[in-house]
């Protein structure tokens, strides 16, 4: 049987933050070293182009951050492959042969997509690269025949898109060259972390996360900021665990669940501090962050091995993607000349 082959990535505009952590990066280097996959992970650049080509110096800089980032975290260059996508000229020409294959109806309705364009505030300019990006991203994933995407349930539609250009590819051409994706979401309730201020989302635009690459004192100060209670006044006064995102937090961190269950029943009955909850927090973040901010330290004061790791895994891909791309011309009958 075929190894089972993982294609997955992000957009670089910006450091990763503790919500791509548990949400994301977590998963991935299990999967990694379960040595049950082929894994490529791709920097998302010309994605990330789509909506910021005036300003790409952002791309190329968040570039570094986001692979210093992923070895921080334990995505291994040994075990996977690290690739960026703009190094991977084949994408661009499966992109243009699947184009053929969408409407513009069918990306229309794209509703990840449609709620980008609202929250990026595009109005009547919404570029046409940024339209059309999930047929790009099919090209991310079929270029190296993935059959398994980890991500976060908002790429759900661009998973949907692909396996219909995968089938449309694989009817039309009469060829079985094409694989149909499916998604690797994190169990429910795992994925998502909400912001410090109490949002359902974690993000760079709304100045609510914590990212994998701030200092000790940071992460501190942060956390003693988070939202609580509004109404726990008094330590004494009973306090509301649901929605208090220092207990979130430590759902999701805390491996002592014993205790994460005393500090909450203590918490609604009255008589437990939010400073005496946060800086148990502190305590049990920085034990996750700090060997992770300690690897991330090492690449901080080496750039060069980070990018010579991307430039060996894009000439990696490079390799398979040409495969794949001779495969689907072929396909076509545009080989006049071989
Ligand atoms: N769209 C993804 C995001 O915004 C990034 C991405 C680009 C991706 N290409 C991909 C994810 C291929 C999975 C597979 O996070």
């Amino acid at each position: 049987m075929a190894r089972k082959v993982i294609l997955t990535g992000d957009r670089p505009t910006g450091k990763l933050h503790i919500g791509h952590y548990v949400g994301s990066l977590k998963n991935r280097v299990e999967l990694q070293n379960s040595g049950e996959y082929d894994t490529y992970i791709m920097i998302a650049d010309m994605q990330a182009l789509t909506d910021n080509a005036r300003d790409p110096e952002k791309i190329r800089n968040s570039l570094l951050q986001v692979a210093m980032d992923y070895l921080a975290v334990g995505i291994d260059p040994e075990k996977s492959t690290i690739l960026v996508q703009s190094q991977i000229p084949a994408l661009s020409e499966l992109t243009e042969h699947y184009s053929n294959l969408v409407t513009v109806s069918r990306l229309e309705r794209n509703p990840t997509v449609k709620s980008e364009i609202r929250q990026k505030e595009f109005g009547k300019s919404v570029p046409v690269g940024f339209f059309t990006y999930p047929i790009s991203q099919a090209a991310d994933i079929t270029a190296f025949k993935a059959d398994t995407v980890p991500v976060g349930d908002d790429q759900e539609p661009m998973l949907e898109q692909t396996r219909e250009i995968v089938r449309s590819f694989n009817s039309i051409y009469k060829q079985d060259i094409l694989v149909e994706p499916q998604g690797y979401f994190p169990p429910k309730g795992m994925g998502r972390i909400p912001g410090l201020d109490g949002n359902a989302k974690m993000s760079k635009s709304l100045g609510n996360a914590i990212y994998i690459s701030d200092d000790a004192d940071t992460v501190k100060q942060k956390i003693m900021s988070m939202y609580t209670d509004p109404n726990h006044i008094h330590i004494e006064d009973p306090g509301q665990v649901e929605g208090n995102v220092v207990f979130t937090y430590l759902d999701i961190f805390d491996e002592d669940k014993k205790k994460v269950q005393e500090l909450k029943d203590q918490y609604s009955h009255g008589g437990l501090g939010d400073v005496k909850i946060k800086l148990y927090l502190n305590e049990v973040l920085q034990g996750v962050l700090e060997p992770i901010r300690q690897r991330r330290s090492v690449y901080e004061q080496d750039p060069a091995a980070v990018y010579d790791i991307l430039k060996k895994g894009s000439e990696k891909a490079n390799i398979v993607a040409n495969q794949t791309l001779q495969e689907v011309r072929d396909a076509i009958g545009i080989n006049y000349f071989n």
